[in-house]
């Protein structure tokens, strides 16, 4: 008998995911760092909140539109960038029509599977990310191109240390997908067959290549080629981040940021959002979970930018406790990549409909007809909770 497809939880489809993908590839999309602080702090600070319902007075309707950047999203939940290969054959364009099916904006990162324009073709309403890597040419050529292809949104991702070091052990990831490598990787991919089919039908193998970073008129560099070349580029400065705002000329995010100093410098440059992450606990082991960081930031910059979360929301009543505590939307990484890899397209929309559902009931308990009326009394906040870093 088949398994019903559909799941209730992201857990369950993350139970899902580990069965159905190669252990590689499974280990690289769970990804963390060093001892896995930040990782783990990402999603326990989340469980350190509680909520105090009401039983009286509640609304039959309630409102979860909101907009970001400019972007009119029907509840308040993005997809977060996230350059994750082999996933499924679909990759980001299944996410992007999942994404459109559930009206949300999608984040597509430039180490991303597929050609932003077959993106952008699957939903209107695309961020495109980017990292600081190589010159200011090739970054004003992406972004050109980017903008072409009909993105309505740029995010500059800043915050990346290179460690690649993991306690639990890094998965193998090929250079490039060759004969000899397939047959290295036989072993693991034979006892998913399930995964293997999707891409016998397909019709071809994963070849870990960044389609968004080809130079014109050349071949997409592999996912290895591309990230070299960005170890080689010095970091970037806040003038550059300023620079990189001028010339994209529309809204602008810069995610990463954990620190208000730098949630001031980034309203300094310029930018229109920020989003307080710390990168799903895969940069600096660590950095505080970023649920910690967000009430200070608000603080600082809530009334000049919109302000983002992202790192570690897995429920509704995730999104609802960031929401209270002063950002206008969260971005999700996992959660999607997982329901990619239980169900494709259907399973990136289950997930979203959990999420959905799960703010929709969370401000029907709160006595909320909307989720802009949310406030940090609608969540109950141990001592010691918030960590205000850098000012
Ligand atoms: C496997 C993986 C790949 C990622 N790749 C990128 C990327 O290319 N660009 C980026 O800005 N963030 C990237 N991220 C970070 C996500 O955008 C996001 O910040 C993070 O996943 C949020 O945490 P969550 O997974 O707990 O929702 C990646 C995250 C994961 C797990």
């Amino acid at each position: 008998m088949r398994r019903n497809p559909w799941f209730e939880t992201v857990a369950e489809a993350q139970r899902r995911a580990k069965k159905r993908l190669p252990k590689s590839v499974y280990s690289a999309l769970l990804a963390g760092t060093e001892a896995g602080l930040t990782y783990r702090d990402n999603t326990a600070a989340f469980a350190e909140l509680g909520f105090a319902p009401h039983i009286g007075g509640l609304f039959a309707q309630r409102e979860l539109a909101t907009t970001v950047m400019g972007q009119s999203i029907s509840f308040p939940v993005l997809i977060s960038p996230t350059g994750v290969q082999a996933v499924h054959p679909d990759g980001e364009v299944a996410v992007a029509r999942a994404a459109a099916a559930r009206g949300i904006a999608m984040g597509l990162s430039s180490f991303a599977s597929k050609p932003i324009e077959e993106v952008t073709a699957a939903n209107t309403q695309v961020f495109f990310q980017m990292y600081w890597n190589g010159t200011r040419d090739d970054i004003v050529r992406r972004m050109n191109r980017a903008r072409t292809a009909g993105a309505t949104g740029l995010i500059l991702t800043l915050d990346w240390s290179f460690s690649h070091g993991r306690d639990w052990g890094s998965p193998a990831i090929p250079q490039s997908m060759d004969l000899k490598t397939m047959v290295r990787f036989a072993p693991e991919v034979l006892t998913r067959p399930a995964y293997l089919m999707k891409y016998v039908k397909a019709g071809y193998v994963p070849d870990l290549t960044v389609p968004n970073l080809a130079a014109p008129g050349q071949p997409a560099p592999t996912f290895f080629g591309a990230y070299g070349d960005w170890m080689q580029t010095p970091p970037a400065t806040w003038d550059d981040v300023s620079w990189m705002r001028e010339q994209w000329g529309g809204p602008f995010m810069l995610k990463g940021v954990i620190r208000c100093d730098d949630a001031k410098a980034a309203v300094d440059a310029g930018v229109s959002a920020i989003s307080v992450s710390n990168h799903g606990g895969n940069n600096l082991d660590g950095t505080p979970a970023a649920i910690r960081a967000l009430p200070g930031i608000v603080a600082e910059v809530g009334d000049q930018i919109e302000v983002v979360l992202d790192g570690g929301v897995r429920r509704g009543t995730d999104v609802v406790k960031a929401l209270a505590l002063g950002a206008r939307a969260v971005m999700v990484g996992r959660p999607y990549l997982w329901g990619l890899a239980a169900n494709g397209q259907a399973g990136v929309e289950n997930v979203l409909d959990i999420l959905r559902a799960g703010v929709d009931s969370a401000l029907l308990g709160l006595g909320k007809s909307s989720v802009h009326d949310l406030t940090p009394d609608d969540v109950i906040v141990p001592p010691g909770f918030a960590r205000r870093l850098g000012g």
